[in-house]
């Protein structure tokens, strides 16, 4: 399997997840993008999608899958379907590389389990070789610059970004983030910090990783 191939697969298996007549959570990126064109062949056995970015909702949409919004959802969603840049042995991800890691961590917070699908060059031991992105302040970015580089991260803005919340994207390199849930405590307490994209608290409760084999499936 290419790797194209591989986001369609564990796109498909996702499905076997979502809980028929419920809400599911969608996240953002190439291989969501993939599990909502999945999504689509059972659209009549849900009730509908919470989409984390203007992305996922466009396609959900175009799909005929109505979508709800995040601040219109009352009750406990089963399941949260995303992606994820970097995931370690323990399900705590990276994510944020497509910029939509405020809402993705707002309907993950919804739902009770957190399905990630991903390739297995997502794979790593610790944390911190993909450049972590933090979505702040633009009049914070400065300060932010300096304090990660305290931490030993060098954080460089990332140009033409402005999310889906009118902010701004800091990616900080050269980490080694060996304890994920405190140092997403720590930095979410930094002024001028909307969201940090590291997901400890909202780890995965499953991945289905695509391999050259087929896709694995890990539970944590
Ligand atoms: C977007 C994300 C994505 O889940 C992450 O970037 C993975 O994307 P892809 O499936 O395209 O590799 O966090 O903010």
């Amino acid at each position: 399997m290419d790797a194209q191939q591989m986001k369609q697969a564990v796109a498909r298996a996702a499905l076997d997840h979502v809980v028929p007549g419920r809400i599911v959570g969608v996240g953002t990126g190439s291989t969501v993008d993939c599990f909502i064109d999945a999504l689509a062949t059972i659209r009549q056995r849900i009730a509908g999608a919470v989409s984390s970015s203007e992305r996922s909702t466009q396609r959900l949409r175009g799909h005929g899958i109505e979508v709800f919004g995040i601040d219109a959802i009352a009750e406990r969603l089963p399941v949260y379907v995303d992606g994820a840049d970097e995931i370690d042995p323990r399900g705590n991800m990276i994510k944020g590389g497509g910029a939509a890691l405020t809402r993705e961590k707002l309907v993950a917070d919804l739902c009770e389990r957190f399905v990630c699908i991903a390739d297995a060059s997502k794979r790593v031991e610790v944390l911190g070789r993909f450049p972590l992105p933090v979505e702040v302040l633009p009049l914070a970015a400065a300060r932010l610059v300096q304090r990660f580089a305290a931490i030993g991260g060098r954080a460089v803005p990332r140009e033409g970004v402005v999310t889906d919340n009118g902010l701004a994207i800091l990616d900080v390199h050269g980490l080694a983030i060996d304890d994920p849930l405190a140092f997403e405590q720590e930095v979410s307490q930094w002024p001028g910090v909307l969201t940090v994209g590291v997901f400890a608290r909202h780890r995965a409760s499953l991945c289905l990783l695509g391999t050259p084999e087929g896709v694995r499936t890990i539970a944590y």
